[in-house]
């Protein structure tokens, strides 16, 4: 508690800045999720930490967030199994958070994303990886940033942060479906935050470049991480503790003027 105060007092920010806040992640249990799970944590905020088959490891997130708590009757992180693409699961997560935590949601960071797993080019790219790449990244962003939009804290305090990625703007060959699927979150996050004027809720993007998650590096040779690597002006893969930190950022009060921005974080990558 001594620390706290002393960090408080040095830099002028509250040490919890989420205090009480009701933060859902998507797609939290792996990967840029759980990292930023993690941090919001560390920021106060109660956590929804969604997935949507692998519920060992969103149990241990959870876990880790709960350790801290005081009550086993409070807990400061509930896990929520609901497949983004799915209206009726996506509506379900929303009531979960606020049943259980008996607040409105405050944040959602929407993180849930996946890739195309054979890196094809348009040309050898199956109707089924299109349609899979689109439902989860396109038509689970559109689900989770209407719910948010609906029912998200008024006055003060509302975020969403959704995840897009760099290559909406590298444009590499061999992800046309996947870049396609987050310009379309680019694209949403624009619209959305001039569509909530007056509610004091700010819309905005992260694009990260490559990270070393499962979604990165299932299915690549060595020879392309390393044209991966050599391409980065620091000469490594980001991490997720790369991604996290600008998160947390834009989802306390001090990030209030950033609105409708897409913000890439990549080392320089390009
Ligand atoms: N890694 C990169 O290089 C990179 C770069 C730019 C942008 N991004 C974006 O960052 C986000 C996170 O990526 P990551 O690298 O952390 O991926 P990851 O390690 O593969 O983790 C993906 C997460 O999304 C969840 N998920 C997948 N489909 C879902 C669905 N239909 N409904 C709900 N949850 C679902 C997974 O849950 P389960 O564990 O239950 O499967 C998992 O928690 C994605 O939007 C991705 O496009 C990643």
């Amino acid at each position: 508690m001594a620390s706290e105060t002393s960090n408080a007092a040095n830099t002028g920010a509250p040490s919890s800045p989420l205090q009480d806040r009701v933060a859902i992640v998507t797609g939290a249990s792996r990967g840029i999720g759980r990292a930023i799970a993690l941090h919001l944590a560390s920021f106060g905020a109660k956590l929804v930490v969604n997935y949507t088959s692998n519920s060992t490891q969103a149990d241990l997130v959870a876990s880790e967030i709960n350790s801290a708590s005081v009550s086993p009757n409070n807990p400061l992180a509930i896990t929520v199994r609901a497949d983004v693409s799915d209206p009726t699961q996506v509506k379900s997560l929303f009531d979960k958070a606020q049943e259980v935590f008996n607040s409105p949601v405050h944040i959602l960071v929407n993180n849930a994303g996946v890739a195309n797993p054979k890196n094809s080019t348009l040309a050898n790219t199956s109707v089924e990886d299109f349609d899979h790449i689109f439902s989860v990244n396109a038509r689970g962003t559109f689900l989770c940033a209407r719910e948010a939009a609906n029912r998200l804290k008024r006055g003060g305090g509302g975020r969403i942060i959704l995840l897009s990625s760099s290559l909406v703007r590298s444009l590499k060959p061999c992800t046309s479906a996947y870049a396609a699927s987050k310009a379309a979150v680019d694209t949403m996050t624009k619209i959305l935050a001039k569509e909530l004027k007056g509610t004091g809720i700010t819309v905005n993007c992260v694009a990260p470049g490559p990270i070393a998650t499962d979604l990165f590096l299932v299915g690549r040779t060595e020879e392309q991480m390393k044209s991966v690597i050599e391409d980065c002006p620091f000469g490594r893969l980001g991490e997720t503790k790369d991604v996290a930190p600008l998160v947390g950022f834009l989802a306390t009060d001090a990030s209030e003027w950033v609105n409708g921005q897409v913000i890439r974080v990549n080392g320089g990558y390009v």
